[in-house]
């Protein structure tokens, strides 16, 4: 999809049906995420695919924004690994993830799927699972499927501000 399209059509979708999402279009998506951009290139990020019925139980245990999907990606961060800044000693990693977070949301889009950046979730019930996510720092779950055919963006989805200042 071209870019200026996607972007303006993609929305927070809550509401995803249970049909199953096709392996080459994941791939696609964890392609597009690796591709982003990260100080220094140190890519101090990681993606965990939650395919598995313990996983996604634990996905549903951590949050109540799941929304029926049948696959979940996880973001997390690691300082330890991140370029941090010498003037001021600001530590990139969350900076890093969220621009492949972005990446992948949009490309979870540009490929027919839906899914919403979830944010609200506890992640020590996720670490205590998975002590592999013990050394990040959790920045989003995306739950991802098929959108439902009555799904559609809230209200906020159309509520921007002006963010732009001239100086
Ligand atoms: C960092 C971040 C955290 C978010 N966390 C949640 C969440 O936990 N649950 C949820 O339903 N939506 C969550 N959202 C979605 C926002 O509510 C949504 O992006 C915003 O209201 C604008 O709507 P739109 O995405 O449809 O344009 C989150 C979005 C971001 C960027």
């Amino acid at each position: 999809m071209e870019y200026g399209k996607l972007v303006l059509d993609r929305y927070s979708c809550r509401k995803l049906t249970d049909a199953p999402v096709e392996q080459e279009k994941i791939d696609y998506i964890i392609r597009c995420a690796t591709s982003a951009p990260t100080a220094v290139n140190y890519q101090p990020v990681r993606i965990w695919v939650a395919k598995s019925d313990e996983a996604k139980r634990c996905i549903a245990e951590s949050t109540r924004f799941t929304f029926g999907a049948g696959v979940f990606m996880v973001v997390g961060a690691k300082a330890d690994g991140a370029w941090v800044r010498p003037a001021d000693s600001e530590n990139f990693a969350v900076v890093d993830a969220s621009i492949v977070a972005t990446q992948l949301m949009l490309a979870i889009h540009d490929c027919g799927l839906r899914s919403t950046w979830v944010g609200k979730f506890d992640p020590q019930v996720l670490k205590a699972a998975f002590p592999e996510m013990n050394d990040y720092n959790l920045i989003a779950i995306f739950p991802i499927g098929y959108p439902a055919p009555d799904a559609e963006p809230s209200d906020r989805h159309s509520q921007r501000k002006d963010i732009v200042a001239e100086i």
